[in-house]
């Protein structure tokens, strides 16, 4: 054992005197699993004995793992994605037939697919459930305004990642709920509509499943990617919020228990998406029937409060009006950071903001199951 470390030490001894490992391990643990900044001049070990050193708000509390748990399943969606993509077929004519033969004809290519869907539902949950949780922390106070913003866009660009997914399958139900879906995003104004148009019009057409294709395999991951990187960034630049009462530690002991909370979270998680996916297998439906919608043709769960909300005002509302009510909620949301200039207090300082955004959140809630059976 201790022969092993020793060999391991001149390995990392030789490999530093040729690459500047400790920049190495500070970009690859960049993405939530080291959130202490590493002085980057020195060797390895004695960046890390001092950067552990250093007193910080105890790793181990669960919702600071949620993070790098997101990042762990957008690499989980990567990996799964990229072994679809060798057997995908971007074409209308050849996207139903490619998908039927990944579910039934390649060896686990229907478990590769339904980890694929459970995850990106997973990652979406979790990543609002971060939102919710930086909103109640109100972790959006200068000057971690920017985390809040990049936080969203990251929801945003993981919803558009669905989507554009949902989409590429072209069977039925996909093929009406994006066709619903784009009706509601052309009542947006500016957002929604450049969204239609980037998606080369209203109907889903040979240009507009070419796009998504695009969009999915390439475009959207590496936004993902790069918002990923700036907010994890952003963490470890700001160091961790604390909250009052809160201890700081330092040390290796710290560390430990959170990577020990880590990987259990990591087992409890990644069991719970395999036993989904084999137990509530995601159907996939017939080819689509241009001239008929399927029952049950929705749009997504997180479009649903906005469907809803169209649905549930009065018809003589003109559409562009309840389309910038949306459009400016939105905005508001990506924006509250500069709306919100009240001082930084605890949770118990302000219960007004925490009531009006628990009331926001039932109101969604409620059209969104409104628009549930309204479809
Ligand atoms: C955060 C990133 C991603 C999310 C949220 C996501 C989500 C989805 C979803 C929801 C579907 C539809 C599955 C179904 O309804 O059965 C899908 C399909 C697909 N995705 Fe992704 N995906 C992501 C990244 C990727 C990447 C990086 C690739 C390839 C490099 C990829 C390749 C594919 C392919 C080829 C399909 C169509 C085949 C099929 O449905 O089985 N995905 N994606």
């Amino acid at each position: 054992m201790g022969d092993a470390r020793t060999r391991a030490g001149r390995v990392l001894d030789w490999l530093e005197v040729r690459l500047n490992i400790t920049e190495i391990f500070s970009f690859l643990t960049n993405f939530g699993l080291f959130t202490a900044e590493l002085d980057t001049k020195k060797p390895l070990r004695s960046a890390l004995d001092e950067a552990l050193a250093r007193p910080m708000p105890s790793y181990a509390r669960w919702p600071r793992v949620l993070g790098i748990l997101t990042m762990l399943l957008f690499l989980l969606q990567c990996l799964t994605g990229t072994l679809l993509a060798l057997y995908y077929r971007p074409t209308p004519e050849a996207a139903y037939d490619s998908v039927r033969m990944i579910v039934r004809d390649v060896t686990l290519g229907w478990f590769v697919q339904q980890v694929h869907f459970w995850g990106s539902a997973l990652l979406i949950v979790i990543l609002l459930i971060r939102l919710l949780r930086f909103f109640y922390d109100a972790i959006y106070k200068p000057p971690r305004e920017l985390l809040w913003v990049i936080g969203f866009l990251l929801f945003i660009a993981t919803t558009h990642a669905d989507f554009t997914g949902k989409v590429m399958t072209f069977d039925s139900r996909n093929y009406w709920s994006a066709t619903r879906s784009l009706e509601i995003f052309s009542h947006l104004p500016v957002v929604g509509s450049l969204f239609v148009f980037l998606a080369g019009g209203g109907d889903l057409s040979e240009v507009t499943l070419v796009r998504f294709y695009l969009a999915h395999i390439f475009i959207l991951p590496t936004v993902l990617f790069i918002l990923f990187y700036l907010h994890f960034q952003g963490v470890r630049h700001l160091g961790l919020s604390h909250r009052e009462g809160e201890q700081s530690e330092g040390g290796r002991l710290v560390y430990h228990r959170y990577l020990l909370n880590l990987s259990i979270l990591l087992t409890v998680v990644f069991a719970l998406l395999v036993t989904v996916a084999v137990l509530l297998p995601h159907p996939f439906a017939a080819p689509p029937d241009l001239l008929s919608t399927p029952a049950g043709a929705r749009p997504p769960w997180y479009l649903l409060p906005v469907y809803g909300f169209f649905e549930i005002l009065p018809r003589w509302v003109p559409m562009p009006f309840k389309g910038s009510i949306v459009v400016l909620l939105g905005v508001g949301i990506c924006i509250l950071p500069f709306l919100d200039r009240s001082a930084p207090v605890q949770p118990s300082g302000r219960r007004g903001v925490i009531i009006l955004g628990a009331m926001l959140l039932l109101i969604a809630l409620l059209l969104g199951v409104y628009g549930y059976r309204h479809a």
